[in-house]
């Protein structure tokens, strides 16, 4: 973390910190069905809060597309934070202005408020000066936590970094750590495993991949174009036939950088897209016209699993198959469990993240006991597509 300043670096007492978290959360009913990005950012909010800084809360929610949306709100989210803190956490109207200055006004050393959507003003997405300055004004230090927002150049992410002294916060710097062994500066073999339906959504990403690990093993949707470009006769699965084109540049890159691509060799093919289809293993060129591949087959998984054990770094971002539906989760689970044990025995270093990922983990039980899980979507993928994150270039040491 040499590049950037961290909370070490900073005395907080008596200090309004402005500190950005990603609260962009899954809500039911008007309550946070799941707190994986606030309790990711607790340990920041306490350390700030207990070094007697006073803690001022900026995040967005959802694309209200800078108008006020009462459905975008974060008050619900206040009182989410507050539980996992367990601690009072105060709530301001808005994000600027007389209502945010009064809440921050009011703060006492160690008190946290949580401030209206930055969304709610178009100056956010624009990075406009005067609004970055206008949340700058209840500031004196800026805390970035929110990695899951840094691929986005606004006002809150990036351009208050150049008003406010700057520095990361312990999920970034966690995650920025995890993603420097992931992909920087990883112990090799690394291998990267891709999966998902569409490569139309990885393009970027595969073409940077090729150039930088040493195998890539391509599953889910995205595989089936691959095979029909190789010529392979893939019948009524699910593919990208126009991409057909891409995914041959994409191999024949690989091949020029000595990237090794897993290909599936066998699938489980089923007539339609249900939970518990009927369903056969088939080797790849004996596909049925009317079959649909839903799944890597048995062989296919062992390739995956002799991949992973070949490598020392395992980066991952998609499912390898359907995994929503049983029984077409099986190579993903499997492929997932025998990561998560390599990792549980110290041989491999696994990050990942992006998507469906997360799910897809959790699925298989195994999100803990990998070396780190990203909550990260686009900025994962951007990371991965080898983009400067603007973000995180504004944190870095000048
Ligand atoms: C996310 O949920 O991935 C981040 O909060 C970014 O949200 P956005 O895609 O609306 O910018």
């Amino acid at each position: 973390m040499s590049d950037f300043k961290t909370l070490d670096d900073v005395s907080f007492q008596g200090k309004r910190v402005l500190l950005r978290v990603d609260l962009n959360v899954p809500m039911e009913d008007g309550k946070v069905s799941d707190k994986t990005r606030i309790i990711r950012v607790a340990d920041t909010i306490r350390e700030i809060a207990g070094k007697g800084g006073r803690v001022v809360l900026l995040a967005h929610f959802g694309r209200p597309k800078g108008k006020r949306v009462e459905g975008d709100s974060l008050a619900p989210v206040a009182e989410a934070v507050s539980e996992i803190l367990d601690r009072k956490v105060g709530f301001a109207q808005d994000c600027i202005g007389e209502a945010a200055k009064q809440a921050v006004d009011a703060l006492d050393d160690g008190e946290i408020v949580l401030l209206e959507n930055t969304r709610f003003h178009p100056g956010e997405e624009k990075n406009d000066p005067d609004f970055a300055k206008a949340l700058a004004e209840n500031g004196d230090i800026y805390v970035n936590d929110a990695f899951s927002a840094a691929h986005r150049a606004h006002a809150s992410t990036e351009g208050l970094a150049h008003l406010l002294p700057a520095y990361a916060g312990r999920a970034m710097q966690k995650e920025l750590e995890a993603l420097t062994k992931g992909l920087e500066k990883p112990t090799r073999l690394l291998c990267a495993i891709v999966g998902g339906a569409k490569i139309s959504t990885k393009i970027d990403l595969l073409e940077n991949l090729v150039g930088r690990v040493d195998k890539l093993v391509i599953g889910g949707g995205m595989a089936n174009t691959f095979l029909h470009a190789k010529g392979v006769a893939i019948g009524k699965s699910l593919a990208e036939r126009d991409l057909a084109e891409t995914a041959l540049r994409i191999m024949a890159r690989a091949k020029e950088t000595g990237c090794e691509i897993v290909l599936p060799v066998d699938a489980v093919v089923a007539k339609e897209f249900k939970a518990g289809a009927p369903h056969n293993v088939h080797m790849i060129n004996t596909i049925p016209e009317d079959g649909m591949i839903l799944d890597l087959g048995p062989a296919s998984v062992e390739r995956v699993k002799a991949a992973i054990s070949d490598s020392r770094t395992i980066v991952w971002n998609g499912p390898l198959g359907a995994f929503e539906i049983k029984p077409f989760d099986k190579g993903t689970v499997g492929a997932a469990r025998y990561a998560a044990g390599r990792t549980q025995a110290k041989a491999i270093v696994t990050v990942a993240g992006g998507g469906d990922t997360v799910a897809a983990l959790n699925h298989a039980g195994v999100a803990d006991e990998f070396t780190y899980v990203s909550t990260a979507g686009g900025a994962f993928l951007e990371w991965l597509e080898g983009k400067v994150l603007p973000g995180v270039e504004a944190l870095r040491k000048a």
